[in-house]
């Protein structure tokens, strides 16, 4: 049976420095692909990741993924952390901007960015990655701080790879 991440614990909501960040998310990528070997499904990853990528990243007050359930809209998947929005339009909040814009949105301080949606008020800076399945927009990945400046874009980096290798494999819809 799985024992999910060997990684030091660090107490939820720590935010340690970004070099250290980078160096843990390192060390679960080879474990977090290894726990996902041969699957394809689409909910049996997210509902993987979202417990895996919770483990390894301390800061995350919320951690999961919003999936594309119509032309413009998303409806929230497998996630951790407090309860999330439902539904998502394109036009609104971060998750809205990745979905729409299909890139990265790296938000070092969410009052800043306009129509933030604070589902969780003590929710900082936030991370939105897309996920494409043989190019169209399947969802994104949310990842929400308490802390100002919660992600780097070397973390960004790394994640968007996760996301393509595991994402990749599965079939087109
Ligand atoms: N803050 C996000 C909404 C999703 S939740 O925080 C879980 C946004 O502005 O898109």
């Amino acid at each position: 049976m799985s024992e999910g991440i060997l990684l030091a614990k660090v107490a939820r909501g720590t935010l340690l420095p970004e070099a250290e960040r980078v160096a843990r998310l390192q060390a679960a990528l080879p474990q977090i692909e290894a726990a996902l070997e041969g699957e394809a499904d689409e909910v049996a990853i997210q509902a993987t990741l979202a417990c895996l990528l919770w483990e390894t990243l301390p800061q995350v007050n919320w951690c999961g993924f919003y999936r594309r359930v119509a032309e413009r809209m998303l409806a929230v998947g497998p996630y951790q952390g407090g309860m999330g929005c439902l539904r998502i339009s394109f036009e609104r909040g971060v998750c809205g901007a990745c979905a729409r814009t299909e890139t990265t949105q790296l938000v070092p301080d969410v009052h800043a960015f306009p129509g933030h949606i604070a589902c969780d008020d003590a929710t900082r800076s936030e991370l939105v990655i897309p996920i494409h399945v043989q190019g169209s927009l399947l969802g994104v990945l949310d990842l929400d701080c308490p802390h100002p400046e919660g992600f780097s874009s070397a973390e960004a980096r790394i994640l968007e790879d996760l996301m393509a290798r595991t994402f990749g494999r599965i079939p087109a819809r």
